[in-house]
């Protein structure tokens, strides 16, 4: 069964356990939790605080997507707030292998994340290390872009080195995924999709069913 990441970054934040809620009932089983700190992109977002709050309001896998500059600094903290799934973008660290052994450490599964213009050569070293890789199919920083449609390849590419290092690691795809692209991202080789805006804005709960049926019909 392919796995619905729900971006909690296009929520209503003044309504954020209530939304968390909808989509958990939904059916949807990941909840992607993005953290920006304004230095690796150009954005702030939320951090710690606000995953211990939600921890409280469902058990669904916590999966967050850190884009901030050595997020080696920041594990512990995140693992100790309720993160079960941990992401972080090679371009953001100075030794990508030990940032994964610090995730591993506290008992949490980890991803690695190429940003549109990494080339995917660049995960060979990581393939067997990981439980995921993310393609970005957007510049990281911002909901609401339009899908990168050179990530159809790119996540083609990921999926297939994946399978001839031998890893059954997932490939999850975040950024401008929506109704109409959703099924060729995962013809292409993803089997866990990040969508922000075309889950949050409008009515949640039904949009995160349409999304699952579409998903997975
Ligand atoms: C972008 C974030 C995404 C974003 C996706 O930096 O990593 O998770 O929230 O939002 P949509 O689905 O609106 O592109
Ligand atoms: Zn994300």
């Amino acid at each position: 069964m392919n796995i619905l990441a729900p971006s909690i970054l296009a929520a209503d934040f003044s309504r954020l356990g209530e939304q968390i809620k909808a989509v958990d009932e939904a059916g949807a089983q990941y909840i992607h939790i993005d953290v920006m700190d304004g230095m690796f992109v150009p954005n702030i977002s939320y951090g710690i605080p606000v995953v211990e709050s939600l921890r409280k309001v469902t058990d669904k896998v916590f999966d967050v997507h850190l884009m901030i500059e050595e997020p080696i600094r920041y594990v512990k903290a995140f693992a100790e707030a309720g993160a079960d799934m941990i992401s972080v973008h090679i371009e953001a660290c100075s030794d990508v292998s030990e940032t994964l052994n610090e995730i591993r450490r506290y008992g949490k599964k980890c991803a690695v994340v190429i940003k549109p213009g990494t080339p995917v050569a660049e995960l060979t070293p990581y393939l067997s290390l990981v439980d995921m890789v993310l393609v970005m199919s957007v510049e990281p920083g911002m909901g609401g872009q339009h899908f990168m449609s050179g990530a159809f390849e790119r996540i083609r590419m990921v999926r297939q080195m994946l399978n001839d290092a031998g890893s059954m690691a997932d490939v999850e795809v975040d950024g401008g995924i929506n109704e109409g692209n959703v099924r060729d991202i995962l013809a292409a080789g993803a089997n866990v999709i990040v969508a922000g805006s075309k889950i949050f804005h409008g009515n949640v709960a039904e949009n995160t069913r349409n999304f699952i049926s579409l998903m997975n019909g």
